[in-house]
């Protein structure tokens, strides 16, 4: 046990030197999380150890993260090819895997209670993994300058929230950045839970942290159970009315006003502008 504490104490301060180290060397280069933020889940890999890291959006901080978790597994999904090619030519060694996400960040309200439709196709070897921790800091998600870029909304990360719920260990730590945005916020509050929410990292943006329960059943789980039932109930119920079985979308279902948990500010409505509020620099995400 002593032994335990003593390694994890080392293991911490070699974090904390490489952080500044990498940060100096990335000097000039757009590192989108801040230090500090970069700091937090250093110290939550130094807790664990070696072990299975899991996330969404390569940037110049992907190498640090394999560099930390030295001796486990760290896995980054993209979605962007071309930044993807370049970030794997800079750095061979990292495990990246091209991603897509089908939906675009206006239909968020939505797809929030659309399991089906969050759902992602991963790669089987990420897929038939539970991972320790899980980074979401990706796709883009910030509406007015992705608009400007691409002429086309960004993808938001409501399916990488919604994945990360599902393939996150019993347990697992859960970190997400831009937490300070309306659709952020609301995917992290219905599918991490709010209760689970352990810290939060202040910096440009919000950095939250959430721990998932030991129980192995994820929230997303639950929603999907908690839908098959009440669509069961309900077919049930159109039998009876009409003596017809006719089927429904969990999106319909999941417009129950009791199971939706949006925050305050996004069941007023959310401008656009609010929607993704801070523009996209190469420097912040
Ligand atoms: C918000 S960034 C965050 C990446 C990383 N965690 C960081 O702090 O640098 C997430 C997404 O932005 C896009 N992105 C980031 N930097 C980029 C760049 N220099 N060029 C093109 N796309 C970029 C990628 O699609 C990436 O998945």
């Amino acid at each position: 046990m002593k032994l335990l504490a003593t390694a994890r104490r080392w293991r911490r301060r070699v974090f904390d030197g490489l952080v500044p180290l990498v940060a100096a060397k990335l000097k000039g280069e757009p590192m989108l999380l801040e230090a500090k933020e970069l700091r937090a889940i250093a110290a939550c890999l130094a807790d664990r150890g070696p072990c299975r890291f899991l996330i969404f959006g390569l940037g110049h901080d992907s190498a640090l993260w394999a560099r930390v978790n030295a001796g486990g597994r760290t896995v980054f999904l993209e979605d962007q090819a071309s930044w993807r090619a370049k970030v794997a030519a800079a750095h061979p060694a990292l495990e990246t895997h091209l991603v897509t996400y089908a939906t675009r960040l206006g239909q968020w309200e939505a797809l929030l209670e659309s399991p089906r439709q969050l759902a992602m196709t991963l790669p089987e070897t990420v897929a038939a993994e539970r991972w320790d921790v899980v980074l979401v800091d990706g796709p883009r998600g910030d509406l007015e300058s992705f608009r400007a870029e691409h002429g086309i909304d960004p993808p938001g990360r409501m399916c990488s929230l919604f994945e990360a719920s599902r393939l996150g260990a019993p347990g697992g730590d859960v970190f997400v950045h831009d937490c300070e945005r309306p659709v952020e916020r609301a995917y992290a509050a219905r599918y991490l839970g709010e209760h689970n929410r352990v810290g939060d990292v202040r910096g440009r943006a919000l950095l939250a942290h959430y721990r998932l329960p030991e129980a192995s059943q994820s929230l997303a789980e639950k929603g999907s159970a908690v839908a098959a039932c009440v669509l069961c109930l309900h077919s049930r119920h159109l039998r009876t009315v009409d003596g017809l079985s006719r089927g429904r979308e969990p999106a319909v279902l999941g417009n129950h006003p009791r199971r939706r948990q949006v925050p305050r500010a996004n069941a007023r409505g959310s401008s656009p502008r609010e929607i993704g509020d801070r523009p996209f620099r190469r420097g912040s995400s």
